[in-house]
């Protein structure tokens, strides 16, 4: 399973949606109602990076455009990081779910998936060469960074970004060019839905910092 085989090569941000669209790299296409591409200026130089669509995201067509993307869109206000610098993606770009009645529920896509979809994502920055990339939450870590990857104890600091064509695994190289933070909708449930907010505005003001 990869979407490898659907990824055009040298090309651009539109060729590379296009492309996407009729994706089949993993199973996921099956049951969601269309691929969620990243979305964003081509001279973006921050590139934010979250999990997959949501159910708003999956019926709309674009990335955090749901509860969490409120969230986010406010924080990346208050850090001052200009919506016309970032570019939105999701480390997998279709829905996954299980349904409930006529619910569907959110379900975390697993390391398979991941790898699936990831060239999408290295094709994406690789187009981008953003001077940041902000990791949103655990499953964005672990795809850019591996496995091994934990928000918690990583958030908050510049982490070494592995070569592209290594996303994913711990070969470090050059400068501090990832932040890691939560992801904006672990802020909705939160008990304490200020103080993780918080956390994601001073995590974002790191990176905002990097761009300065
Ligand atoms: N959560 C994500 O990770 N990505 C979206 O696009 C929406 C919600
Ligand atoms: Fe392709 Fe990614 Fe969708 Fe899987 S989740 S079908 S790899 S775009």
């Amino acid at each position: 399973m990869s979407a490898e085989p659907y990824v055009p090569e040298h090309a651009d941000l539109g060729e590379l949606q296009k492309a996407a669209a009729g994706c089949e790299g993993c199973h996921l296409y099956e049951d969601a109602t269309q691929t969620v591409f990243g979305e964003g200026g081509a001279d973006a130089r921050v590139v934010l990076v979250g999990e997959q669509p949501g159910d708003q995201e999956d019926k709309q067509g674009h990335p955090f455009v749901g509860p969490a993307g409120r969230v986010l869109d406010r924080a990346l206000d208050e850090a001052g990081i200009e919506r016309d610098d970032a570019y939105v993606t999701n480390a997998v770009k279709h829905f996954k779910f299980s349904r409930q009645g006529k619910r569907r529920i959110h379900q975390k896509p697993g390391i398979t998936e991941l790898r699936a979809c990831l060239p999408w994502l290295r094709a994406e920055l690789t187009t981008l060469n953003p001077e940041v990339i902000v990791a949103l939450g655990a499953t964005a870590g672990q795809a850019l960074l591996g496995p091994e990857f934990r928000v918690t104890k990583q958030r908050g600091v510049p982490l070494p970004c592995p070569p592209l064509d290594r996303l994913g695994t711990r070969e470090e190289q050059g400068e501090g060019r990832i932040v890691a933070t939560i992801h904006p909708s672990a802020v909705l449930r939160a008990e304490d839905r200020d103080a993780a907010y918080d956390g994601l505005l001073a995590d974002l003001r790191v990176a905002a910092a990097l761009l300065a």
